[in-house]
């Protein structure tokens, strides 16, 4: 789905819900995982970096809850995950509380007609960046090419990221990942960094 004006009010504020030590100056560094499906992705992460925290932001709740009881049943403490609507999320958390946002393989909407419903936009780019601290890195995924061609068109508006010099870390799959494990897919990795505070869109 895409970023439809979805309130987080019925959930509370985000800040509400990641554990208030996590904003707290010199708690470790947080990644956010927007679209983070039942969790793969992020659990593997919580267990690998146990000195980093981790959000995972998913729209439907069905996936939510899989993605807490696999929390619950490892006993991790640096993962939670909130039921809300990725745009929204982003513009609610405070400034400059995240290292890594990642976006992957986030629904195409292949249909020209669709593709307002994206989520990876100018108005996504502009919250990922005022949640990002400074050097903190945007990483977007996908398989599909006419939306990764127009995620580099947004990011071209946007003088606040830049293309990220830095070495990138291996990454664990995703479920999407495995599900096409085998098949011809492309991977388009756009990973920008923080350049500036302030504004991102030029
Ligand atoms: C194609 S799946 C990819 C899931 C996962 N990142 C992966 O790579 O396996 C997209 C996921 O994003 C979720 N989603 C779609 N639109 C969203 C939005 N606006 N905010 C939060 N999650 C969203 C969907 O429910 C789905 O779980």
């Amino acid at each position: 789905m895409g970023p439809f004006p979805m309130a987080i009010s019925t959930l509370g504020s985000l800040g509400d819900l990641l554990p208030v030590p996590w904003l707290e100056a010199g708690a470790p560094p947080l990644e956010i995982d927007v679209g983070c499906h039942k969790g793969l992705f992020l659990i593997d992460m919580a267990l690998r970096f146990p000195e980093r925290n981790f959000l995972g932001i998913e729209l439907q709740a069905e996936r939510v809850e899989k993605t807490r009881r696999k929390i619950r049943r490892r006993g991790l403490v640096n993962a939670v995950v909130a039921q809300a609507e990725g745009l929204a999320a982003l513009e609610g958390l405070p400034r400059e509380c995240a290292a890594y946002i990642h976006v992957l393989f986030p629904d195409p909407w292949p249909k020209r007609r669709h593709n307002v419903r994206r989520l990876v936009q100018g108005r996504f780019l502009e919250a990922a960046h005022r949640v990002l601290e400074t050097e903190g890195i945007l990483r977007l995924v996908t398989d599909d090419r006419d939306y990764a061609v127009a995620m580099e068109k947004a990011v071209e508006n946007c003088s606040g990221l830049a293309r990220s010099e830095s070495e990138s870390r291996i990454y664990p799959p995703t479920e999407f990942q495995k599900k096409f494990s085998g098949e011809a897919h492309a991977m388009h990795v756009l990973e920008l960094e923080k350049v500036v505070s302030g504004t991102s869109l030029s």
